[in-house]
């Protein structure tokens, strides 16, 4: 047993409360490319544009058509893979948890909710490219991309059989990805900035799965978990920007697959904590 799960277990057995946040590493296995390997969406981008460009509300502001297809090609992709031990075994750390769990992620793949995290105990905090919002913010509600849009292909442009799909219902404006674009901010509404830094505050033990922390709010809770003596604990293919925090929190890095190492975890809570 890797020796920093075991700690893990302390902290957890004794009534403990565990975050979990999580990143594109722990979609890699499904096949789905990270965003900052070699293969990653924002290294190769898009044919013509940089992603810093395309996924901005900017662009899409300017020419959501531009904008549209390759959303839609990547939520094809991703409805295509399957989820992965790794997301698995985070249900089963949340059954075995209760609310003493809660899963934060920045994937948009839909991937944990497909395994069956349960919705109220998981903030999505970069948004879930499955649903759509009114880009004119006409009301309050998300909804699912419809079941009638075509399955996109890389380089498919929007066509006017397309167009009626992507608009919103109420007020007929534009729909938008709901997913946090590079010159947007976190918040509480659509991303679930509180209470992603209340549970950080909150947590025993912040496991940091498949991330490189290169956005903001992980950072904050990461920051936030330190202050409040939560144990950090990381897995990962390498050290990341939550490497230092781990090892000052006590904890530190596991190197190896998420979705080897996490399954391991999740026996190890399973079994309570004396095992
Ligand atoms: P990155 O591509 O930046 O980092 C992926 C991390 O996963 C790296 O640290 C890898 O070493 C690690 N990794 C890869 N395969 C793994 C495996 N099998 N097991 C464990 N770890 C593995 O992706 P993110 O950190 O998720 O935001 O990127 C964060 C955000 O940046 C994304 O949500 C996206 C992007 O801009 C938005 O779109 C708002």
């Amino acid at each position: 047993m890797v020796e920093l799960f075991e700690r893990i277990a302390q902290r957890i057995g004794d009534g403990g409360e565990l975050v979990a946040l999580t990143g594109a590493g722990i979609s890699a296995e499904s096949g789905i490319p990270t965003f900052r390997g070699d293969d990653g969406f924002w290294t190769r981008g898009s044919t013509n544009y940089r992603p810093e460009e395309l996924a901005t509300w900017r662009t899409f502001a300017s020419d959501p058509e531009l904008v549209w297809p390759w959303y839609l090609w990547r939520l094809a992709r991703c409805r295509d893979a399957q989820p992965n031990p790794g997301h698995t075994a985070l249900v089963d750390m949340d059954e075995a948890l209760g609310n003493r769990f809660t899963l934060v992620t920045q994937n948009v793949d839909g991937l944990h909710s497909r395994a069956g995290s349960p919705e109220h105990r998981s903030y999505h905090i970069h948004g879930n490219l499955e649903r759509m919002r009114c880009s004119a913010e006409c009301n309050a509600n998300t909804w699912p991309v419809p079941d009638a849009l075509r399955v996109f292909a890389k380089g498919d442009a929007i066509t006017p059989a397309d167009e009626p799909l992507l608009r919103c219902p109420s007020c007929d404006a534009w729909a938008r990805p709901h997913v946090l674009w590079f010159d947007e901010c976190y918040d509480e509404k659509w991303f679930r900035y509180r209470s992603s830094m209340s549970a950080a505050m909150a947590a025993d033990v912040l496991l940091v799965v498949g991330t490189s922390g290169s956005t903001n709010l992980p950072m904050q809770m990461a920051s936030q978990a330190l202050r409040s003596k939560a144990l950090i604990v990381e897995i990962n293919l390498r050290e990341s920007a939550f490497s230092d925090y781990a090892v000052q929190s006590g904890g530190g890095l596991v190197t190896g697959p998420a979705g080897t190492l996490l399954p391991k975890l999740a026996r190890r809570l399973a079994s309570g904590s004396s095992a």
